[in-house]
């Protein structure tokens, strides 16, 4: 199965929405994986957001996601990243569709409530990051062949 990184950004955390995002993801059937509250370091954000080194915006972007602890979370499940992405929405609150979580939650570019991984190649590269060996959990949901058919997993 799949598992990709979502970060509840400052934003998610200051708006009192942590409840409200996590528990789409749990109703949704993703396993939670992991999850941690850290401070994130300038270093760790230069490497986080190294593709947007060169816009306007990256010093402002990097500061708004160390103004507070943020909280890391990994979710597992057939499909996950594609699934994540999906219910999070496009990057612009204002933009992103009704019903997704930056379409209900947000109204901007920069404070978009969370950050998805938007491939399987990243989500492994980012989950590396912000993860140390031991913070991600392989259990067994007793819900799981209610969540899928037998050939789906
Ligand atoms: S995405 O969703 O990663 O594909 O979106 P992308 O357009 O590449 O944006 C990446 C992150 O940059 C932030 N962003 C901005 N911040 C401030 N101002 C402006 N104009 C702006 N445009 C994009 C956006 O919040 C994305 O952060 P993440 O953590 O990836 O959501």
């Amino acid at each position: 199965m799949e598992k990709t990184l979502v970060i509840l950004k400052p934003s998610c955390l200051q708006r009192g929405l942590v409840g409200e995002v996590t528990k789409r993801f749990e109703r949704k059937g993703l396993r939670l994986a992991g999850m941690k509250m850290c401070q994130l370091t300038d270093e760790q954000m230069s490497e986080h957001y190294a593709h947007l080194a060169d816009k306007p915006f990256f010093q402002q972007l990097k500061d708004s996601m160390m103004i507070t602890p943020v909280v890391v979370c990994c979710y597992e499940g057939v499909g996950a990243v594609e699934v994540v992405r999906q219910m999070t929405g496009a990057t612009c609150g204002r933009k992103a569709a009704p019903g997704t979580i930056r379409g209900d939650f947000s109204m901007s570019f920069q404070e978009n409530i969370i950050h998805t991984s938007d491939s399987l190649e990243n989500a492994a590269v980012e989950l590396k990051r912000f993860f140390k060996d031991g913070e991600i959990f392989d259990y067994t949901l007793p819900t799981q062949q209610f969540l899928y058919a037998a050939d789906e997993v």
